[in-house]
Formats: C-alpha cells, sequence, structure tokens
C-alpha cells in the first residue's frame, strides 16, 4: 500500500484513492494498484476481484470511477470541446417569446443548457436532483423541475424562466405580490418560487386536483391555503417565508387583498426595544 497514491488528509474515497481501501490483504492491494496504473484489463480484473472474495468493494471502485470519467464527459461536453462527447443534436425552442437553436450533448438537462448555454442564470441549481424546486420553469404552461428534465425533452416546447415573467419593465403580479408581503429573504429559492406560483395560478384554473383535494370529480378551481402549501411544498424555501408566499400567491389568486403577515413596529414598540437594549438606533 505504500505506494498507492495517498490522499489529501480528511478525504479518503475508495475508489479515487486504492489506498483507502480498508483491510485489504496484500494481493488485494496490488490488485487495486494494477488497476489504478491502468495495467490490468477491466474484464480480467472484474474475475480476479470476483475470485478473491472483493467482488463488492471492485465493483464500487469501478462504478465510481465510470461516474467521475462520465460528469467529466458531460462537464466537457457542455463546454463543447471534448472529443469523447456523445454526438450533439438539434434542439429548438421558444424561450421567453423567443426562439433559440441549440446543438447540444443529449444528456444536457434544461437547467445546464438555460445557465451555462443561453447563459440565463436567474432559474437557479439547488440540489441538482428533484427534490428544491430552485429549478422550477414553466414549460407549456406546466411547472417542470429543469434539473430533472433533458434539454431535449423541450424540443419545440415553450418555456418561461423568471426571466420571462415581467413584462419589459412591469413586474409581473405575482413579483409585485412577493415583493409586497416579504415572500423571501436570500432569495435564492425565489425564481422557483414565482415560476411554481404563476404556472399554479394557470393549473388552479384547468381545475387540476391535488392530493389533499377532497372531492376528485369537482376540484376547487379557487384554492385554499391548504391546497396552496400541499401544491407548492415541492418549492423548499430554507428561509422559511412559506407564510409571506402563501399570502402573496392568494393575494394575486383571489384578486384580494391579503393582510401582511408582518408589521411596522409603533413608536411605543420601539421605545420597548430601545429600553430592552439600551440601544438608541432602534
Ligand atoms: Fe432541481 Fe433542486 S435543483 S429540484
Ligand atoms: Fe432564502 Fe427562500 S428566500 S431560501
Amino acid at each position: 500500500m505504500d505506494d498507492l497514491p495517498k490522499p489529501p488528509a480528511g478525504s479518503c474515497r475508495p475508489g479515487k484513492y486504492p489506498a483507502c481501501a480498508p483491510d485489504l490483504t496484500e494481493d488485494e492491494s496490488e490488485l487495486f494498484a494494477e488497476l489504478a496504473s491502468g495495467k490490468m484489463p477491466r474484464r480480467d480484473f472484474m474475475k480476479v476481484m470476483s475470485a478473491t472474495g472483493a467482488g463488492v468493494f471492485g465493483m464500487q471502485m469501478l462504478t465510481q470511477e465510470k461516474i467521475s470519467a462520465q460528469t467529466a464527459d458531460l462537464a466537457e461536453g457542455l463546454a463543447g470541446n471534448s472529443a469523447s462527447a456523445l454526438p450533439s443534436i438539434p434542439v429548438n425552442f421558444t424561450i421567453n417569446g423567443e426562439a433559440k437553436s441549440l446543438d447540444l450533448d443529449p444528456r444536457v438537462t434544461l437547467l445546464d443548457a438555460l445557465r451555462h448555454k443561453l447563459e440565463m442564470t436567474g432559474t437557479k441549481k439547488g440540489c441538482d436532483h428533484g427534490q428544491c424546486g430552485a429549478c422550477t420553469v414553466i414549460v407549456d404552461r406546466k411547472r417542470v423541475l429543469s434539473c430533472l428534465t433533458l434539454a431535449a425533452q423541450a424540443d419545440g416546447k415553450e418555456i418561461t424562466t423568471v426571466e420571462g415573467l415581467a413584462n419589459g419593465e412591469g413586474l409581473h403580479p405575482m413579483q409585485e405580490a412577493f415583493i409586497e408581503h416579504d415572500g423571501f429573504q436570500c432569495g435564492y429559492c425565489t425564481p422557483g418560487q414565482l415560476c411554481s406560483a404563476v404556472a399554479l395560478l394557470d393549473e388552479a384554473k384547468r381545475g387540476e386536483a391535488s392530493f389533499v383535494t377532497e372531492d376528485l370529480d369537482n376540484p376547487p378551481t379557487e384554492l385554499s391555503d391548504d391546497e396552496v402549501r400541499e401544491r407548492m411544498s415541492g418549492n423548499i424555501c430554507r428561509c422559511a417565508a412559506y407564510p409571506q408566499i402563501l399570502a402573496a400567491f392568494q393575494q394575486v389568486h383571489s384578486g384580494r387583498e391579503t393582510a401582511h403577515t408582518w408589521s411596522f413596529a409603533d413608536e411605543a414598540e420601539l421605545a420597548l426595544i430601545r429600553k430592552e437594549f439600551d440601544h438608541e438606533t432602534v
């Protein structure tokens, strides 16, 4: 094991550094060293590993190596300079009313195409695994997670991103309502929340049911707070601006003023805070 490449402190990964392999015999260590040096064909390596009983670890090592290679290929494919990238395919769609034509590696997601190819960075990458909703865009008037959608799947479709919600200088009513109700703090989830909320307005008009809809034969077109909470539950906000987002949505959805979930402190409250914290400028 002494000759094997050593990982930097605290970053031991068996797939990358054979020296990290737990409790290997001398023979196994030699096998891993040989694979790492590229001298032994993989097929032979697997045969030997299963014969020596180290097959699961060997498989894990090869899988990690394969994933690393694929990720590198894809990154190079995105940059358009890899000999190992798949042959590119033409993709045509309309984004925020503008026709776009791209030649893309077929594995590129819509999210990466937007951010890296079209430089439209309004759409955010959060988890990249379909769990946070930060990457939500609207495709043919429906909410879509762009990290789970291949750009090729959007061929011929109409896409709206957060950059396309405003009408010139005028904000979309949902954007206005988010500002009025303080529906964000850090703002990272906000593009996804806005696209989700705007598409939800359409979803309600279409009378689509949700998990909490009681009468599936007659889904509501006026959404209760519980309906909105359920339907927006795929959009996570780490700053927990949920009450304000709900108030903003309901204001646009119902067309009526919704009570603010916050208020400015009055003079008496300010005086109390100044006294409590001994702070003149509060
Ligand atoms: Fe797509 Fe999180 S980035 S769901
Ligand atoms: Fe910060 Fe939602 S505003 S994550």
